[in-house]
């Protein structure tokens, strides 16, 4: 099976989500972040501060470059891994692309129920600024994320059905071309 990306904005549930969909199909999971934080031994905050954004970025699509060779993985990436380079083409290209689509309120709520302090782009802005900030990021990025050859929305119950359901058919149509 070729791998799977998961695309779409911070806290959308890539990464918990795509780590139960990784367990119910038997694939590997992986988090772009994580695999970024361990190359560096940095967290992405501090890549952000001590290195700049541009610099992430960088690393971002190195990484992505190196991720994307695994087989049969479900690669969890950055909100913005889609929006810089060639990402996106790249991730099509290298296996399937999911996009979790939410709404900014439902990612405004999600997202104030976590550490925003981790979240670079997020960290400086008030509870009363986020929704308007990610309507904003929603509006740039939307070019970028509706080149996903999947689209996901609903609860974190029905989103996880409906990536186990696209990766089998994608698995049922590549045995019937084999
Ligand atoms: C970013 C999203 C973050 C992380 C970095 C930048 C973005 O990942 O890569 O803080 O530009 O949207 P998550 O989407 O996993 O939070």
């Amino acid at each position: 099976m070729a791998n799977v990306f998961l695309i779409g904005y911070m806290g959308s549930g890539k990464t918990s989500l795509g780590k139960i969909a990784a367990e119910r199909l038997s694939m590997q999971f992986i988090d772009l972040d994580e695999y970024i934080e361990t190359k560096m031994s940095m967290n992405v905050s501090a890549i952000f501060s001590n290195l700049g954004e541009e610099k992430f970025r960088e690393i971002e699509k190195e990484s992505l470059a190196e991720v994307a060779r695994l087989k049969n993985t479900i690669i969890a990436t950055g909100g913005g891994a889609p929006c810089y380079f060639d990402n996106i083409e790249v991730m099509n290209f290298q296996g399937t692309t999911i996009y979790i689509k939410l709404s900014a309120p439902e990612l405004a709520i999600r997202l104030k129920a976590t550490n925003l302090d981790e979240r670079p782009l997020l960290a400086n802005l008030s509870a009363g600024e986020l929704e308007e900030f990610i309507i904003k990021a929603l509006k740039e990025r939307a070019v970028f994320y509706s080149q996903a050859k999947h689209k996901v929305s609903g609860t974190d119950d029905e989103i996880v059905e409906k990536i186990v359901a696209i990766v089998r058919g994608e698995r049922g149509r590549k045995n019937e071309a084999e």
